[in-house]
């Protein structure tokens, strides 16, 4: 763990990791070497892929962004006036666009929370707290950068429990699979005390057209997000993959309620990355899972929310049941 002061209002954390978790080379060789092969979904958001991410989101098909910020504007106020939260904790904070409506609803009504966001794309965050220090005189950031999936007990968060707002927007949580996402909701319920609040974002199942869509815009921004990926491999690695080789593609798994990302070989190619002193044969029509991204039913946020001891103190809905912007509390 390193502190460093970046002005009087911005403190830069950089949280090491509670437990071991594969690096990008311990990864590749499980990931890539195994048939399907599949990669962690973090390595997306080096400083490309995280300018990439916005770009997605201000694309006409990729609604989820549209959709919780038009709740968020409806609801921040109601949130912020009944949780009243003298610190905010966000996980996957990106550039935080979203979360400007909450700190504009705390600002109209004096409530002046203290910001923490964490990210693993350190520089996106540090700009946004920039900006953010800038736009309201009352605020302080503490910005942790880090890998949520190495843990979150050991954040350096105040130590009172009472009246702290957890944030964890952009349906993010569907980015796990099952098991992974009830382990990390247990790890987010274990900080909470009986004053504190989760508010979450969850994508929601809807017409097939409308979500594949939304993972495959017409203007390409998320297949290059997706081959992004592996440049990132290929500066870190020491790899000769080219980018070009491959087709991204986006299917939605109706059984399993996700969006599957893939990388598609086009034509058969031999990949070679130095650093793990090794390559592979990609076949023609061979792929590599690089993204899921879940879809939910009411019920199953229900449900999920139930799992992790969790209650549901307001369900913000978008549209007819579009999106879902939950605040949760303790069910004690
Ligand atoms: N909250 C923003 C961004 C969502 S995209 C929004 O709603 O638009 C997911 C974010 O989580 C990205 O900013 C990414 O950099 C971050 N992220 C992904 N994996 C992470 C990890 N393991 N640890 C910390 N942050 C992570
Ligand atoms: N949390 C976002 C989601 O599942 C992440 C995301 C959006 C994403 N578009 C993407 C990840 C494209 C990879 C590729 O909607």
């Amino acid at each position: 763990m390193s502190r460093d002061v970046l002005s009087t209002r911005l403190v830069h954390h950089r949280v090491a990791p509670l437990r071991r978790v594969p690096d990008l080379a311990e990864d590749a060789r499980m990931g890539l070497m195994e048939r399907p092969r599949w990669l962690p979904p973090k390595y997306f958001y080096d400083a490309r892929g995280s300018q990439l991410f916005e770009a997605i989101c201000d694309t006409p098909e990729y609604y989820p962004t549209r959709a919780e910020a038009a709740v968020l504007a409806a609801e921040s106020r109601r949130v912020i006036e009944r949780v009243r939260p003298a610190h905010i904790i966000e996980l996957g904070s990106g550039s935080a666009r979203k979360t400007r409506c909450l700190l504009a609803a705390c600002d109209a009504l004096g409530v002046h929370p203290r910001y923490w966001p964490f990210e693993v794309s350190t520089q996106i965050m540090i700009d946004s707290a920039e900006q953010l220090i800038a736009d309201y005189d009352w605020l302080h950031v503490e910005a942790m950068s880090g890998d949520y999936t190495a843990g979150l007990a050991h954040l350096p968060l105040p130590a009172e429990a009472a009246r702290r707002l957890f944030v964890f927007l952009g349906g993010t949580l569907g980015n796990f699979d099952p098991a992974q996402a009830d382990a990390f909701m247990a790890e987010i319920v274990a900080l909470m005390g009986p004053g504190d609040a989760l508010l979450i974002g969850l994508d929601r199942v809807k017409d097939v057209a409308v979500l594949e869509a939304a993972y495959d815009d017409a203007a390409g921004y998320t297949a290059a997000f997706n081959k992004n990926v592996l440049n990132v491999l290929n500066r870190t690695l020491d790899g000769d993959i080219s980018p070009d080789l491959y087709r991204h593609q986006a299917v939605f798994n109706r059984p399993l309620s996700r969006i599957e990302m893939r990388l598609i070989a086009e034509q058969p190619h031999r990949v070679h990355l130095e650093a793990l002193g090794r390559g592979f044969d990609m076949a023609a029509g061979e792929s590599i899972l690089t993204e899921i991204s879940r879809k939910f039913s009411r019920d199953d946020i229900a449900s999920l929310l139930a799992r992790a001891g969790l209650r549901e103190a307001e369900h913000f809905e978008y549209g007819t049941g579009d999106y879902s912007l939950v605040l949760a509390v303790p069910d004690v």
